[in-house]
């Protein structure tokens, strides 16, 4: 559904989430290209997911609350915009919630700050946040790289939040995330 639409339904709390990103020339070994920065974290729970939170449609816009958990959740209040809007809806996980997600863009500079300030200045560091990840995009042998880090737990539909979003900004090809996707399943198995 789309964003009004989402805030146009009675008797839903909402939360926002965010898949920040950018390109990178960095390359692991010094030779294979990381390609693009994508952040995930590792949550209270033990469960990767996307920075972002709970808002109340009542007292803030979507985005300045999303903002403001990015505030406490990675230490920067990274403005995001009505035009980073991506998907909205039900919760899998949580029927009365529906989850709205958005893509924002950066620089690399901006996103190794980011990942600083997440460790220096978020007040959630070490406890509703474990910790800032990247999300590995190449392949290695044997499952390494993106199929092993699909293959992990994730929060309600971060996962796949995650594959729609590669797939929407063309950070992968659709036949390597389905390959991605096939090499994960098997090693859950
Ligand atoms: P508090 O500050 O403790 O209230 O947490 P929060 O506001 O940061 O909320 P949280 O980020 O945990 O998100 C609220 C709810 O949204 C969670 O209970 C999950 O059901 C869901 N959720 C959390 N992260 C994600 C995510 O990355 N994607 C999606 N789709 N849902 C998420
Ligand atoms: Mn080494
Ligand atoms: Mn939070
Ligand atoms: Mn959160
Ligand atoms: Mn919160
Ligand atoms: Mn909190």
């Amino acid at each position: 559904m789309t964003r009004d639409e989402a805030l146009a339904r009675q008797g839903y709390r909402h939360a926002c989430h965010v898949m920040l990103y950018g390109d990178s020339s960095a390359k692991l070994f010094g030779k294979i290209p990381i390609k693009h920065i994508v952040l995930m974290q590792m949550r209270f729970d033990g469960l990767l997911g996307f920075p972002g939170g709970l808002v109340n449609p009542s007292e803030e816009t979507l985005e300045a609350g999303l903002s403001r958990e990015l505030h406490e959740e990675v230490g920067v209040a990274v403005p995001v915009g009505v035009d980073d809007h991506m998907s909205s809806c039900v919760s899998s996980s949580c029927p009365r919630l529906i989850t709205h997600f958005y893509i924002k863009k950066m620089t690399e500079a901006e996103l190794k700050e980011i990942e600083r300030a997440a460790v220096a200045s978020a007040t959630d560091h070490g406890l509703e946040v474990l910790g800032m990840v990247r999300v590995p995009l190449y392949f290695l042998k044997k499952g390494g790289g993106l199929p092993y880090f699909l293959s992990h737990s994730f929060i309600s539909n971060s996962r796949a939040q995650l594959l729609s979003a590669l797939r929407h900004c063309r950070l992968l090809s659709q036949g390597e995330l389905k390959e991605a996707v096939r090499q994960a399943e098997q090693m859950r198995r």
